[in-house]
């Protein structure tokens, strides 16, 4: 029982191999993270089907899938229910739910049956102090090389911002086209931030205003980086 504890609240850390497994979905069987290889992927668990707070961010997510595969990105969902409560689950959101102004959302991306928890124990998806029979709300984002690069919990009781999944998305991409750091709140067109200085002489030249760049001190100097630029390196046309 104690090993079971253990097991249950493993979590995965920024920086580390994605945990691999094959799993049942309402796509078919997925082996991850090796059939996503090349693209990014948000592999994202919530409590329970037909719950509202679920169906209310799986109509968000349906409705957003097209734009996170503009920006080479795969949503995977998991809960511990099984594959025809899923099906049911996501037939009825489509056939009836209608909510802020979403109506007949069709979710194409799959759907994890984690009914035997193994995926969900791998990521620390199960966390005892809020449940142990259902997942907390977990967001990993995970690279093209299947690298854990971010990860979120959310609480059962609090629906997740997806403009702000993407932001990070978008942000994360980024970081590794241009080799910058994204400030406060950032989004495409706003300033970024240069690595800091790493030798006195280079903090000296960061304070001359030699380069093009707008330095509040020499550990702090931001640029700027266009719009476009950043979503025309990133987005799918
Ligand atoms: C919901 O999705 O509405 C929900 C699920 C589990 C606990 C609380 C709320």
């Amino acid at each position: 029982m104690e090993n079971q504890e253990i097991e249950m609240v493993t979590l995965p850390r920024i920086g580390d191999k994605a945990p691999e497994f094959k799993a049942v979905t309402t796509q078919g069987e997925i082996n991850f993270p090796s059939d996503y290889k090349g693209q990014w992927t948000i592999l994202f668990s919530h409590p329970a089907d037909f719950t509202p707070v679920c169906t209310s961010e799986f109509m968000t997510f349906g409705v957003m899938h097209e734009q996170f595969k503009k920006a080479n990105c795969e949503l995977i969902g998991l809960s511990i229910d099984g594959i025809h409560s899923h099906i049911a689950w996501l037939r009825t959101i489509k056939e009836k739910i209608e909510y802020n102004g979403m109506k007949n959302v069709e979710v194409k991306f799959p759907l994890i049956d984690d009914v035997s928890m193994n995926v969900a124990k791998k990521y620390g998806m199960v966390q005892p102090g809020e449940s142990t029979t259902q997942a907390v709300r977990a967001v990993f984002f995970i690279d093209p090389e299947g690298i854990i690069r971010t990860l979120m919990y959310y609480p059962l009781s609090t629906g997740r911002n997806f403009d702000e999944i993407y932001r990070t998305l978008i942000a994360l991409q980024a970081t590794d086209e241009f080799g910058i750091a994204t400030p406060a709140d950032w989004r495409p067109g706003d300033d970024v931030i240069v690595p800091p200085a790493k030798t006195s002489d280079l903090a000296e030249e960061r304070m001359s205003g030699k380069e093009e760049l707008d330095c509040k001190d020499w550990f702090f100097c931001t640029k700027k980086l266009d719009k476009d630029t950043v979503l025309d390196k990133i987005l799918k046309k």
